[in-house]
C-alpha cells in the first residue's frame, strides 16, 4: 500500500516539477536547507506563534464576513446574531476577537525578544525595519477591526482616534472629516473601514510577512548568543558547505515548532472558552452596549496593546504635542539598528548597565499601559506617567551612550550548544 502511495506521491512531484521547477529550489531554500542555529530556545518560537495567530485572523475573519453587515444600522445587530444564532458563530467570534489580543501579547514577546539578542543588528536591519512596518499595520488593521461591531466604545474609540488628526495645523481638520466621510464616525467610516479590514491591509500585511521572512532567510537567523554560525566553520552531516552549528530547518524545526504551537492552542482554548472577554481587557464592557453618538462613555479608552501610546498621548498637556510624542515613541523604535553602539549583539554578553535599560524599558511600557487604560483623572498617575514617557525617550536617545559604555563579555566563537 505505502509504495502505492509513495509511488503516485512521487509521480505528482515529478509532473509538478516538470512544470515548474523553480518551486523545489525554493522549498529547500526555506525548509530543508534552511540552517538555522541548533541553539534556538522558547523565544525563538514567538515569530512562528505569529504566524499561526495571523493566519487564525484570516480564516476567522472570513467567516465573521459572511455573516457581518457592514452598515450603521445593522453591524451591531448582525454581530448578536453571530454570537446568538449562527451555529458556531460565537467560537468563531471569540477566536477573532480575542485571537487579536493574543496576536498582539504574541507579537510583543517576538519584538522584547528582538532586542535582547540583538536581532536587529547588521545583517538584520532590514528584517527589524520591516517587522516594525507589520506592527504599523496590525495597529491599523485591529483598530480598523475594533470599530466594526459598532458598539459604544467601537463609535468613541474611532471618533477620539480619528479625531487626532485635527491637531495637524491647516490641513488637520479637512483630514479629519476626509478619513471619516462625515462629521462624526458613521455609515460612511464603517463601510470603508470594512473595505480597508477585510481585503486591502490583509493584503498589505501578508506581503510585509512575506518581505520579513525572505529578509530573514537572505541572512540567516541570529540566535540566543548572538553569534553569525555563518562566520563560523563550515560543514555539517547535511552538507559540506552548510554552518557546523546550523540544522535544516524542516524537519527539526518544524517538528519542535508543532509542540510549542499545541501548546500555545491549548492556552488559547481556554482563554476563548473560559474568559474570552479577560475581564475587559481584550474586549471591553461598554463594546457589549450599541453605538450611540448621544451617550459617551465614563472612560474612553482603547484595548490594552495601543494604551502604552495612549497614555503619552494623555499626560502631554498639548494636543499636537501629544500626537507627535505618541507617533514619536513607535517611529524611534525603527531606528534601533542604527542607536545601537555595542560590540555585542546578545544581552548574555553585555553588561548590567544594558540589562537595567532593558528592564527598565519593560516597566516604562507595562506601567503606561496600566496608566492609559485607568480613567486618566489621578494628577499623581499624570506626573507619573509623564516621568515614564521621559524614560521611554531616554532609553532610545541615550543608546549610543550606554550601549558604547557598557562593559562586555567576550563571545564565544561558537553558539555555547555546539556538542
Ligand atoms: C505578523 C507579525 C509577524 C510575523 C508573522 C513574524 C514572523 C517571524 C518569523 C516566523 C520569524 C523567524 C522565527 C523567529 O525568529 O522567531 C521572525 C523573525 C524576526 N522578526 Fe518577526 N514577525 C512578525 C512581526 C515582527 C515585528 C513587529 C518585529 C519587530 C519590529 C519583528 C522582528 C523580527 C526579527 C528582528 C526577526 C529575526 C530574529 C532573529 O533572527 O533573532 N517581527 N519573524
Amino acid at each position: 500500500m505505502a509504495n502505492i502511495f509513495t509511488r503516485s506521491a512521487n509521480g505528482v512531484m515529478d509532473w509538478v516539477n516538470e512544470r515548474a521547477p523553480a518551486l523545489a529550489p525554493m522549498y529547500r531554500k526555506h525548509m530543508s536547507e534552511y540552517y538555522a542555529p541548533k541553539n534556538f530556545n522558547i523565544w525563538y518560537i514567538f515569530g512562528v506563534l505569529s504566524l499561526v495567530a495571523l493566519v487564525n485572523q484570516i480564516l476567522t475573519g472570513i467567516f465573521l464576513t459572511m455573516h457581518f453587515k457592514p452598515s450603521a444600522a445593522e453591524a451591531f445587530a448582525s454581530v448578536e446574531y453571530i454570537m446568538r444564532d449562527v451555529e458556531w458563530g460565537w467560537l468563531i467570534r471569540y477566536m477573532h476577537s480575542t485571537g487579536a489580543s493574543l496576536f498582539f501579547v504574541v507579537v510583543y514577546i517576538h519584538m522584547f525578544r528582538g532586542l535582547m539578542y540583538g536581532s536587529y543588528r547588521k545583517p538584520r536591519e532590514l528584517v527589524w525595519v520591516l517587522g516594525m512596518l507589520i506592527y504599523l499595520v496590525l495597529m491599523a488593521e485591529a483598530f480598523m477591526g475594533y470599530v466594526l461591531p459598532w458598539g459604544q466604545m467601537s463609535f468613541w474609540g474611532a471618533k477620539v482616534i480619528i479625531s487626532l488628526f485635527g491637531a495637524i495645523p491647516v490641513i488637520g481638520n479637512g483630514l479629519t472629516e476626509w478619513i471619516m466621510g462625515d462629521y462624526l464616525p458613521g455609515d460612511a467610516t464603517l463601510n470603508r473601514f470594512f473595505a480597508l479590514h477585510v481585503i486591502a491591509v490583509p493584503l498589505v500585511l501578508l506581503l510585509l510577512v512575506v518581505l520579513h521572512l525572505g529578509a530573514l532567510h537572505e541572512v540567516g537567523s541570529n540566535n540566543p548568543d548572538g553569534v553569525e554560525i555563518k562566520k563560523g566553520p563550515k560543514g555539517n552531516r547535511w552538507s559540506p558547505t552548510a554552518p557546523t552549528d546550523g540544522i535544516p530547518f524542516h524537519p527539526y524545526y518544524t517538528v519542535k515548532d508543532t509542540v510549542f504551537v499545541g501548546f500555545f492552542l491549548m492556552l488559547a482554548a481556554f482563554i476563548i472558552f473560559f474568559a474570552p472577554a479577560f475581564g475587559g481587557w481584550f474586549l471591553e464592557h461598554d463594546n457589549f452596549t450599541e453605538a450611540n453618538r448621544l451617550v459617551t462613555p465614563a472612560h474612553i479608552k482603547p484595548v490594552w496593546y495601543y494604551t502604552p501610546y495612549y497614555a503619552m498621548l494623555r499626560v502631554i498637556p498639548d494636543k499636537l504635542g501629544g500626537v507627535m510624542v505618541m507617533f514619536g515613541a513607535i517611529a524611534i523604535l525603527f531606528a534601533v539598528p542604527w542607536l545601537d553602539r555595542s560590540k555585542v549583539h546578545s544581552v548574555r554578553y553585555r553588561g548590567w548597565i544594558s540589562k537595567a535599560m532593558l528592564a527598565l524599558l519593560a516597566v516604562c511600557f507595562v506601567w503606561l499601559g496600566k496608566i492609559g487604560a485607568g480613567p486618566g483623572t489621578d494628577p499623581v498617575e499624570t506626573q507619573i506617567g509623564r516621568v515614564l514617557t521621559f524614560l521611554y525617550f531616554a532609553f532610545f536617545i541615550t543608546m549610543p551612550l550606554w550601549t558604547k559604555i557598557d562593559k562586555t563579555k567576550p563571545v564565544p566563537e561558537r553558539v555555547t550548544t555546539h556538542d
